[in-house]
């Protein structure tokens, strides 16, 4: 089964390239694209098909490049994204992306900040996946904890790339009661958890 169509990889190749200019052009860093790497994208595709993610919410959704891996899983299982952006520019690019990979259908972007909009799940997601500006990180743990299933799946990038910015995070992640967590050195550093009754420690 092709889980992306020429259509979504060709919305996918434009995110990529735009991102990777973003980086070197002088573009202001907080209206870069900040995409992951495509080797994270296919790592989320393939933890929400592991996990059956019918609900998988994202927390910064930029241009929509890690929310298209995502939805090609959801697609294939028959789930959908929930995905937070504040930034109106990143809304438009990342909603135009969706209608162009003809995923709209499955997709919800809300316009809204992602602490507020994640604490409206209630052990309901499958799939949490964090990747925002670093000083959120600790912030959107106990909501991402309490906004996934038993057995659901905590993502989030940059673990690596900032580590000590999310030091912080990375150690209550890691040491959480409620969380089965390590670090997985892939693209820039992604923290993956599963959400447990039983701890290792
Ligand atoms: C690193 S980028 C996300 C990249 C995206 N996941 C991808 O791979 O294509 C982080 C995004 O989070 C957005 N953001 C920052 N603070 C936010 C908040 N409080 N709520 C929702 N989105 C936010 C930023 O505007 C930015 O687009």
């Amino acid at each position: 089964m092709d889980l992306l169509s020429a259509q979504t990889l060709a919305v996918m190749h434009e995110l990529e390239q735009q991102s990777a200019k973003d980086r070197t052009d002088g573009t202001p860093f907080f209206d870069r694209l900040r995409s992951v790497t495509p080797e994270v994208g296919q790592f989320l595709q393939i933890l929400a098909l592991a996990a059956n993610a019918q609900t998988i919410v994202e927390c910064g959704a930029s241009g929509g490049y890690s929310t298209l891996w995502l939805a090609s899983a959801a697609r294939a299982i028959g789930g959908r994204v929930i995905t937070f952006e504040i930034a109106p520019g990143k809304v438009e690019r990342a909603l135009h992306s969706f209608a162009e990979a003809g995923h709209a259908e499955i997709i919800e972007l809300r316009q809204e900040d992602a602490l507020v909009g994640l604490s409206r799940f209630s052990g309901s997601a499958d799939l949490v996946f964090i990747d925002i500006e670093k000083d959120l990180y600790e912030g959107l743990l106990e909501p991402a904890v309490r906004a996934l299933r038993l057995g659901g799946l905590l993502v989030a990038d940059n673990l690596i790339s900032s580590e000590a910015k999310l030091a912080g995070f990375r150690e209550i992640a890691l040491s959480h009661p409620e969380l089965i967590a390590l670090v997985v050195p892939i693209g820039l550093g992604e923290l993956v958890a599963v959400k447990s009754t039983a701890s290792l420690s």
